[in-house]
């Protein structure tokens, strides 16, 4: 028979005795269950998730270490080892699955990505050259064969060049044909490419053949007129060139660019530079001549502007008009830019809109 007493102790011995095999059976419980739920898990995700469950600072592992409080100074040791095997043991399990996910993950992978090493890189989009351009390097590669080089000019130009030494007078009329942009009284935007035949010949004695392309504005816009557009001026001087040798250049140009079935046809007209003057039409491009809308029934289209340099313009830049004669022309790109390309609206040739200008 046992005393009471000896059961009170016996009890009191037993609650100590049960702590700290409780706390190792538990250590055990978390460690056969962490292993068995990281055996499952799938993911990288999952994984981080589990970890902070089983070993975070408010993790499972963490809150059976705050029984070690209640523990008897020999047993803390004890239990400290256990719960240092079961950080360990699963911390290394942790590892290894990431290392298995990892790899499955990219075998995964490398087995379900089909690369076909066949196919064409990706390329950026190189862009096209403007319409605008094509016509003026279609135009100079025309007037190279003939023997002429390209010139060039400021487009902020001095009153001078523009209008006086091409023989227009301060106020005289055929200057209100040009809506001229003025920088300040004596410089202005450049109303043509004409000013260019001024500054070459200053430079170079005759003989020469010069075209030169190049930006020009004017105060205009509508479907057929833009403020800032673009003009190929000509210009060839030399001894006895003649009226004919201006028809012949325009009719073999003329032939180049649009047809050798497109005639040219001359008709008077006036400009201050050039005695006599002429306008010069083409057969219509659209209707070969026959009349249509675009040419109004006529069968004609006007491209350009032409004639004999006058005597005044040569008095200017000091040729002597006794000795050589030349010829002159201006043409509008956009204006055959359109024609070429059937543009109805020469806006669009400024509006940069992509789906436009990459047809060209
Ligand atoms: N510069 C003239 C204009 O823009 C066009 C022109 C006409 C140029 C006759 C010429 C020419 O060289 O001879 O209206």
């Amino acid at each position: 028979m046992h005393s009471i007493s000896f059961f009170l102790s016996r009890m009191a011995f037993n609650s100590t005795f049960l702590k700290d095999t409780v706390m190792k059976d538990q250590l055990e419980k978390l460690q056969e269950l962490a292993l068995s739920e990281l055996a499952v898990v799938a993911g990288e995700e999952e994984l981080q998730a589990l970890k902070v469950r089983f070993l975070g600072k408010k993790g499972e592992l963490t809150a059976i270490m705050k029984g070690i409080g209640s523990l008897t100074a020999e047993e803390r040791p004890v239990i400290g080892q256990v719960v240092n095997s079961v950080r360990d043991r699963i911390e290394a399990a942790f590892e290894e699955r990431s290392i298995y996910l990892k790899d499955t993950l990219r075998k995964e992978r490398l087995r379900s990505e089909k690369i076909d090493v066949t196919l064409p890189g990706r390329r950026s989009p190189i862009g096209t050259k403007h319409p605008v351009t094509l016509v003026i390097e279609e135009i100079s590669d025309i007037f190279a064969g003939l023997g002429f080089l390209v010139a060039e000019g400021p487009e902020i130009e001095l009153d001078y060049y523009n209008f006086e030494a091409l023989n227009f007078p301060k106020d005289h009329p055929a200057r209100d044909m040009q809506d001229t942009f003025f920088v300040q009284d004596n410089l202005l935007l450049r109303t043509h490419t004409s000013p260019v035949q001024i500054r070459t010949m200053l430079k170079q004695k005759p003989p020469l053949r010069i075209i030169a392309p190049g930006t020009v504005y004017r105060c205009d816009y509508d479907a057929t007129h833009s403020p800032m557009f673009h003009q190929i001026e000509g210009l060839m001087v030399d001894k006895g060139v003649t009226f004919g040798d201006l028809k012949g250049i325009l009719t073999i140009f003329t032939n180049q660019m649009f047809g050798s079935d497109i005639g040219v046809r001359l008709r008077p007209s006036f400009f201050p530079f050039t005695e006599p003057s002429a306008e010069v039409d083409i057969a219509c491009v659209i209707c070969r001549g026959k009349g249509c809308r675009v040419c109004k029934n006529s069968g004609w289209l006007e491209i350009l502007g032409a004639g004999m340099v006058d005597p005044e313009v040569f008095k200017h830049v000091d040729y002597d008009s006794e000795e050589i004669s030349g010829f002159a022309f201006g043409m509008g790109i956009e204006r055959v830019a359109m024609l070429k390309y059937g543009i109805n609206d020469m806006r669009l040739l400024f509006e940069n809109d992509v789906r436009f200008l990459s047809q060209f």
